[in-house]
This record gives C-alpha cells, sequence and structure tokens, in this order.
C-alpha cells in the first residue's frame, strides 16, 4: 500500500503540530488548577491575578462584591496592581463573588479539613 503509506508518512507532522497544539491548550487550562472554578471570565481573572501571587490567595477569601472591590484597590494603591477598569473590573467581580463569595469559600471539593467527628449513639 504505497499510496496509504505516502500519505501517513505526509500526514504525520501536521497530525504532531496538532497533537502539540491541543496538549498545550489543555496544559494551558490545568495551570490555573483544576480547582478553579469554571465560569465566565475563568481564564481572564485567573492569568491576570497568577500573575503575581498564587491563586490559593484568592480562593481562600471568601469575600462579598463590594469587599473584592475594595480589594481591587488595596492591591492597585499598595501592591502595584494595574487598574481594573470598566466591563474588565465587572467581569472580575462577577467572577470572584460568584465563585469566592462569603457563602462559598473557595475549599477543594475533597477537603483536607479534618472532619467533625458524628456523634456516637
Ligand atoms: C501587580 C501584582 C498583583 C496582581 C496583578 C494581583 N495582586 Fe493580589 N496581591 C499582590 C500583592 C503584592 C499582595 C500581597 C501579598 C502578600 O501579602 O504576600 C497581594 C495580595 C492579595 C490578596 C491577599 C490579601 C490579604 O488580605 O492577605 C488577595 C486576596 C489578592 N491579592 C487577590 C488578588 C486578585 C483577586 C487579583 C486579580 C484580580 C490579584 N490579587 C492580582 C499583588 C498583585
Amino acid at each position: 500500500m504505497r499510496t496509504l503509506k505516502g500519505r501517513i508518512a505526509r500526514g504525520g507532522p501536521l497530525l504532531a503540530v496538532a497533537a502539540l497544539l491541543v496538549s498545550t491548550a489543555a496544559a494551558g487550562a490545568d495551570e490555573l488548577g483544576s480547582d478553579w472554578p469554571e465560569g465566565p471570565g475563568r481564564e481572564d481573572v485567573g492569568y491576570f491575578c497568577s500573575a503575581c501571587h498564587s491563586l490559593a490567595i484568592v480562593k481562600q477569601q471568601g469575600l462579598t462584591r463590594g469587599q473584592w472591590d475594595e480589594m481591587f484597590d488595596w492591591m492597585v494603591e499598595e501592591q502595584g496592581m494595574p487598574e481594573l477598569e470598566g466591563e474588565m473590573r465587572e467581569e472580575f467581580l462577577d467572577y470572584l463573588s460568584e465563585n469566592f463569595g462569603p457563602d462559598d469559600r473557595g475549599e477543594p471539593q475533597m477537603s483536607t479539613r479534618p472532619q467533625p467527628l458524628q456523634p456516637q449513639k
């Protein structure tokens, strides 16, 4: 099967490039961590915030939208974070208050905290 073989050989490098692109895209998503919640703005917020520090310090917060807003101001004024404005700020506030609000402290699904003991009967 000369022709088939030839086709595979010619397709080889292309397929390899395609596979590489796919795996790079997947690795990019994983960089944010599988416990960085899905949702609109996930990549924008994740890459922006992880530029300076671990996302762990973001995940451990449980703040209201207003508190996140103040946090941005604090980080701009005190920590040299670029100002977030307009739609971008809205998107970030939505994402953060949605996923790391006061009711959901963004804990990993498999909690490593000791679980309270069940009362024995
Ligand atoms: C320009 C760098 C920079 C960027 C970008 C940045 N931060 Fe920070 N952030 C800091 C620094 C510096 C600290 C202080 C770190 C420390 O105390 O170890 C900090 C601290 C924090 C803290 C901890 C506050 C506390 O009370 O301890 C939170 C939460 C936080 N950042 C959230 C975010 C979020 C959310 C984003 C994305 C919107 C973000 N940061 C983007 C620089 C940045």
